[in-house]
Order: C-alpha cells, then sequence, then structure tokens
C-alpha cells in the first residue's frame, strides 16, 4: 500500500479537527491534531510560572513534549489557546514541534494531521491537502452554541473578536504563517454541516488517489 498522509489546514473552529477524526476513522489512519502540540507546550510553560515571551526557554519546553500524551480535555482552556498562539510564532518552538509531527507522519501507512500549517511546511508532499474555512462569524457561533451547551455563560461580541485576533495573529506571523497550499483544495463548511463536509472529503480524496 502507497503511504497515504492527509494534511488539513485552516482556521480555529472551522472543523477541521472533527473532519480529521473522521477521515483517519475512514481511513484507519492514525490522527496528530497539532494545535494540541503548542497547547501542551503553553500549558507547561503557564504550569511551571515560566514567561510566554522567552524563545528558549519555550524551545527547550517544546522539545519535552511527549506526542503519546496529548489529550484535548486538559488543553482546552481558553488561556491555553491563547498562550499557545502566541508563543507559536516563536520560530525554535516551531522547529522542535514540526520535527516531531514530521515523525509521526512519517511513521506506517500514512496519517492525518490538522493544523495551521501541514500542507504548507510538515507535510508539503501531502497526498491530499485540504483547507477547511468558514466565515468568521460562523465559527464565532459555533463556538458560542458549545459554551452555551455546556450550560455556561458566553458572550458572543467578545468571542467573535476572540476568532478574528487568533485569525490575525496565525495569518500574519512571519514564520509559517496559516494559509492554503497552492495545491490544496478548499472546503468552505460556512453553509456546510460537518457530515456533508466530510462526504466532499471523501469524494475529492477517491478521486485524487
Ligand atoms: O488548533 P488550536 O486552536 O488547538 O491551535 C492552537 C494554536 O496553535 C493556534 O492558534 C496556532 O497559533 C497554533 N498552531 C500552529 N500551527 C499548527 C497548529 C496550531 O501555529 N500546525
Amino acid at each position: 500500500m502507497t503511504k497515504l498522509v492527509i494534511a488539513i489546514d485552516g482556521p480555529a473552529a472551522a472543523g477541521k479537527g472533527t473532519l480529521a477524526r473522521k477521515l483517519a476513522e475512514a481511513f484507519g489512519l492514525p490522527h496528530l491534531d497539532t494545535g494540541l502540540t503548542y497547547r501542551a507546550t503553553a500549558k507547561a510553560l503557564l504550569d511551571a510560572g515560566k514567561p510566554l515571551d522567552d524563545e528558549a526557554v519555550a524551545a527547550d519546553m517544546a522539545a519535552r513534549i511527549d506526542l503519546a500524551g496529548l489529550d484535548r480535555n486538559i488543553l482546552s482552556a481558553h488561556q491555553i489557546g491563547e498562550a499557545a498562539s502566541k508563543i507559536a510564532a516563536m520560530p525554535s518552538v516551531r522547529r522542535s514541534l514540526v520535527e516531531a509531527q514530521r515523525r509521526f507522519a512519517d511513521n506506517g501507512d500514512g496519517a492525518v494531521l490538522d493544523g495551521r500549517d501541514i500542507g504548507t511546511v510538515v507535510c508539503p508532499d501531502a497526498a491530499v491537502k485540504l483547507y477547511v474555512t468558514a466565515d468568521a462569524q460562523v465559527r464565532a457561533r459555533r463556538r458560542y452554541d458549545e459554551i452555551i451547551a455546556r450550560g455556561e455563560a458566553a458572550d458572543f461580541s467578545a468571542i467573535l473578536a476572540d476568532v478574528q485576533r487568533r485569525d490575525e495573529r496565525d495569518m500574519g506571523r512571519k514564520d509559517s504563517p496559516l494559509r492554503p497550499a497552492d495545491d490544496a483544495h478548499l472546503l468552505d463548511t460556512s453553509k456546510m454541516g460537518i457530515e456533508a463536509a466530510f462526504q466532499a472529503a471523501i469524494a475529492y480524496i477517491h478521486a485524487r488517489l
């Protein structure tokens, strides 16, 4: 069997994580949510009381992250996401995490990786590249609905401002900015449920293989 690497990129709350999990299951491949590697590094720094603006300290922490121990439940806090997006702008943090992510992708029959720079930097030779996006309003609404469904209080305009700030930071940084790879297939989920996005992705992948 030839190796199948599926690279999925896109902004926060576009649906790429759910899509990545479903595709990994459908193709029997391991899945890595690379956002968790940045989140785990950020959490380790916060827990240790270390500064978030010292690149050498952050890179040292990034080098110790164990991909096997990543758990979104522990890493989902808003404060961790914010800190992750700050340290993700540091080239030596990225170098260390990208190396671990590439090792994951190179192992076995293939893998599904999702993040911000998978098709452009981590796996530029991936057989399949998807760029999953949606309007900022729609993404903020999804976040809002998730929080309300948990029975917590939420402020839509604060969430929207947050989504926009994160987009600016991820798209505007010098090292590995978020953008679609030239050969990525675009999936706009603004008006599409996750099942429709999954079916569209499956059809695209089968047409490519
Ligand atoms: O996807 P998630 O929100 O968990 O990612 C947290 C942060 O990690 C993002 O805002 C982004 O700054 C960073 N990240 C990245 N490159 C990736 C994955 C995530 O820069 N491949």
